[in-house]
């Protein structure tokens, strides 16, 4: 069991104050948490904590009781901007993030081709980054992400740049890769809709300085793996309520900060 842990973690960029302050959390594989929380509320600096980008600035971030000292190899980061080499093919793309597991090229290239199925990419290895869709791409980065076999796949708005079919199929692709993988998810995302439908945990930030203020058990994605529609889901009056509360949740204290 692997498990990732914040305790009482603050961060500042600067003199001007905490962006994140009292951060306690714990997940671990087989979790998947949503982020969600306005702009600004540090969200994405909460990521980078968790893949080791960033040191906390008080605190503590622990894998299996080890501090956390930079990005490591059971970390997956899945970027918002596919960061995909435009000069290699798709395979190539995946199977360059075999390079250091000592595998031959050979070996490489069929596990790149066995991950790219994974994600609905069968038989597109050969082509170039250029020839894909946005959605397509982005699944190129979730299955080179997974190359590494983590134990934590860390993602910031992976599907903030698709139109709303493709990132509803890429909602229930994301479900599916994390219950084939085992991994533990932590997903931010702007829509709260995502949010409640992918997580097994919400969690919500409030800003200034950023700090947890919600953090909820949900279980509509495991009732999609197990067989429930997506839109009977969504459907549901407490899928909606709990929605409600939720971007009541994102948007309190909004009028008092502007005024
Ligand atoms: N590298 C940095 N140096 C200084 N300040 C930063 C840096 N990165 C972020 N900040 C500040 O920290 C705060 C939180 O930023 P962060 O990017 O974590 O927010 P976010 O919740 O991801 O926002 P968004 O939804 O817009 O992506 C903001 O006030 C931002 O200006
Ligand atoms: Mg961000």
């Amino acid at each position: 069991m692997s498990l990732l842990s914040f305790d009482d973690v603050s961060l500042d960029y600067s003199t001007q104050g905490a962006v994140l302050s009292g951060i306690g959390l714990s997940f671990g594989r087989g979790e998947f948490l949503t982020v969600i929380g306005r702009s600004g509320s540090g969200k994405t600096s909460l990521l980078n904590l968790a893949a080791g980008f960033l040191a906390p600035s008080r605190g503590r971030i622990t894998l299996d009781g080890a501090p956390v000292t930079g990005p490591g190899r059971e970390r997956a980061v899945v970027f918002q901007d596919d960061a995909l080499f435009p000069w290699l093919t798709v395979r190539e793309n995946v199977a360059f993030a075999l390079r250091l597991s000592g595998r031959l090229r050979a070996e490489r290239l069929d596990r790149a081709e066995a991950l790219l199925a994974g994600v609905g990419l069968a038989g597109q290895g050969g082509k170039r980054i250029w020839q894909l869709s946005g959605g397509q791409r982005q699944r190129v980065g979730i299955a080179r992400a997974l190359a590494a076999d983590p134990a934590f796949l860390l993602m910031d708005e992976p599907l903030g740049a698709l139109d709303a079919m493709t990132r509803d199929r890429m909602q229930e692709l994301l479900l599916r890769v994390w219950s084939d993988s085992g991994a533990g998810v932590l997903l931010i995302t702007h829509s709260v809709e995502e949010a409640l439908f992918l997580a097994t945990r919400v969690l919500v930030l409030a800003p200034d300085p950023g700090r947890i203020v919600i953090d909820r058990a949900v279980y509509y994605g495991q009732r999609f793996l197990d067989g429930e529609t997506s839109r009977a889901l969504r459907a549901e009056p407490g899928f909606i309520a709990l929605r409600e509360e939720l971007v009541d949740a994102i948007h309190a204290g909004e009028e008092a900060n502007h005024a």
